[in-house]
Order: structure tokens, then sequence, then C-alpha cells
């Protein structure tokens, strides 16, 4: 296990996980962010697609430790009433 301080959403958020744990589960079982979603698990399908700066990812194959100082937008960042097309297109808007 290893601490990281994270740049997520605006925000730092720090998690105790192994370095290799995948972005991923980070966002979904340590900072409860559960809109990036698991579809395939080896960068195929683009379902964990996040913004880490301003390149999109696939974080089922990005290791926490890849990050650094990086930030990392999920689709709950997009914008904070939900207004984003992409929010909006997920919930059929
Ligand atoms: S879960 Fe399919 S690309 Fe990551």
């Amino acid at each position: 296990m290893a601490k990281f301080n994270l740049k997520i959403n605006g925000l730092t958020q720090e998690v105790d996980v192994d370095p290799t744990t995948p972005m991923l589960w980070v966002l979904r079982d340590h900072v409860k962010l559960a809109g990036t979603k698991y579809g395939c698990g080896i960068a195929q399908c683009g379902a964990c697609t996040v913004h880490l700066d301003d390149n999109a990812v696939r974080s089922c194959q990005l290791p926490v430790s890849a990050v650094g100082e990086q930030e990392i937008t999920t689709i709950e960042g997009l914008s904070e009433n939900g207004n984003h097309p992409v929010q909006k297109a997920w919930l059929g808007n």
C-alpha cells in the first residue's frame, strides 16, 4: 500500500492503495465516484474513460502510480449541476 494525493475534479483526494491499482477502481471504490464505468477491463470499450489533464485515457489500464500531479476529470466533474452535454446524454435528456 502507498498513499497518493490525487487531483480529481478540482479537489485533492488522498488514497492508500496498492500502486498498481487501476484508476478505475480507485475512483469507484475509494473515492466513491461511480460515474466512471467498467466495461471490458482491457482498454477496448471506453466505458472507463476519464480526462488526465487534457487527454482522454482508459482508466482501467492506468495504474494510480502513473497519475502523479496530473488532474483527473471524471463525468461528475464536467459540471456541478449536471448540465454538461455528456452528463445529459447519460441521463437520456
Ligand atoms: S473498461 Fe473498457 S476500456 Fe476500460
